[in-house]
């Protein structure tokens, strides 16, 4: 990142304070003391809940100078630089839409919008408002898969043959949790595709490169639930509307650094045994890595097929994994969850303030999304879907390299 960067004081909104609400206002906070160079300041201005309890929290945990119901207020308010935008899904498109229409840049939680049209929406107004965007994908900062993707570009593991992702968590496991809104098609969109899925495909393009077609199924086991306590149909149960499971086969785009690849990739909200079991595994010619959510900290690295050393290595995170020394001087001491969103924060105001933009954005969700979209036709249909490239903006796609030559 950019360094000596003249002092930026920041004015940040907030929309919707719940766990990425708070989340994301503290990374605002903490970013000042990670990335002192930047000289950027986020002031918390102002926030914006439906829920009084919210509010409250807003103003006097969080210290942003007022709260508000109506997140239109904080759009219009001259003193907002740029707005977070932490609502429920179906409230995250029409939100994107009239802050970039206010000229406000913004950081929004995934997923941007209930599939791929929605998404593209919010595409069409930050373009034509010029804003910068930010989206929640922070498993694309973790220290150790920043170091899986410079292991991939730089050509340690050879040539990527194949890939398995998975996103298992058990949040929805239990049938007798309510219907609330992710399993209800107007609010959620999808079901597991949104809310897990479109992590793991950002992060495998961000890692490995586009994804060219596909072809995917998906299931709902849960199929029923009881109504929510205070809503009309109390004690009655109703129907899930989208999936709990999905999984699809994939091959890369020619355009990928995994070009030519073939992977598989999995998703679950009703996993009983697993918490938040998100893992990938590359496989090269040369070389493999796996990483796993649950040892953030750690990268298994395997380099060459012969020798006393063959097989998995496991590397603690340390110096050389990209912006751990940040957060910690010693290796083995463990950075959180909390910080990828002050990494995902450092990231998006210094784009803002005109500096590298290395932050995922909205070009990175549509490419995500329309995959999500193709899976969910797939599903339907049983046939293969090739995707219209998208590359997003920062996919590890094939370029030069800084000696002239093609990888
Ligand atoms: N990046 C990640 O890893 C990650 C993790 C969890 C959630 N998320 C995403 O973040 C979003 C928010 O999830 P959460 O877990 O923080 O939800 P949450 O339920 O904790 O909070 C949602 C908040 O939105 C408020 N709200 C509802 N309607 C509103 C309105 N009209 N105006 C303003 N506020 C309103 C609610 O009162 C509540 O405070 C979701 O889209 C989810 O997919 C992302």
């Amino acid at each position: 990142m950019a360094e000596n960067t003249p002092a930026k004081s920041i004015g940040v909104g907030l929309i919707s304070v719940g766990w990425m609400g708070r989340l994301h206002s503290r990374a605002y906070n903490s970013l000042p003391l990670i990335y002192p160079e930047l000289g950027i300041h986020p002031t918390l201005v102002q926030a914006a809940d439906v829920a009084e309890a919210g509010r409250t929290y807003a103003t006097d945990v969080l210290g942003y100078a007022s709260a508000v119901a109506d997140y239109h207020e904080v759009l219009a308010n001259p003193e907002v630089d740029v707005v977070s935008i932490c609502a429920p899904n179906f409230l995250h498109a029409e939100i994107g839409i009239a802050a970039a229409k206010a000229g406000k840049p913004f950081w929004i939680e995934k997923p941007v919008g209930r599939g791929a049209s929605e998404t593209e929406a919010v595409e069409a107004a930050a373009d034509e408002a010029g804003v910068v965007t930010c989206i929640g994908f922070n498993y694309r900062h973790v220290p150790a898969i920043q170091r899986a993707r410079e292991l991939v570009l730089n050509g340690s593991l050879g040539q990527i043959t194949n890939i398995r992702g998975r996103f298992f968590g058990g949040f929805s496991s239990n049938p007798n949790d309510p219907l609330a809104w992710r399993f209800v098609r107007e609010y959620s969109g999808s079901g597991v595709l949104g809310d897990l899925m479109g992590h793991l495909v950002d992060l495998v393009h961000y890692v490995l490169g586009p994804i060219g077609s596909i072809t995917a199924t998906t299931g709902t086991y849960i199929t029923e639930r009881p109504a929510l306590p205070h809503s009309p149909q109390a004690g009655t149960m109703l129907p899930v509307e989208n999936e709990d499971y999905a999984t699809m086969l994939v091959k890369f785009d020619d355009s990928a650094v995994a070009a030519g690849a073939l992977g598989s990739l999995e998703a679950s909200r009703i996993a009983v045994g697993p918490r938040s079991e998100y893992g990938i595994e590359i496989f090269g010619t040369k070389g493999s890595v796996r990483w796993e959510f649950e040892r953030l900290n750690e990268l298994e690295i395997a380099l060459g097929n012969e020798g006393p050393n063959t097989g998995y290595i496991r590397a603690v995170a340390d110096a050389y994994f990209p912006d751990f020394a940040r957060f910690q001087p010693s290796s083995g001491t463990s950075m959180g969850y909390d910080d990828l969103k002050t990494i995902e924060a450092a990231k998006f105001l210094l784009a803002v303030t005109g500096g590298e933009a290395t932050n995922s954005n909205i070009h990175d969700a549509v490419a995500s999304a329309r995959v999500l979209t193709a899976a969910e036709e797939s599903a339907a249909s049983g046939s293969w879907i090739d995707l219209p490239l998208v590359a997003g903006a920062t996919a590890n796609t094939r370029t030069l390299t800084t000696e002239g030559q093609k990888r």
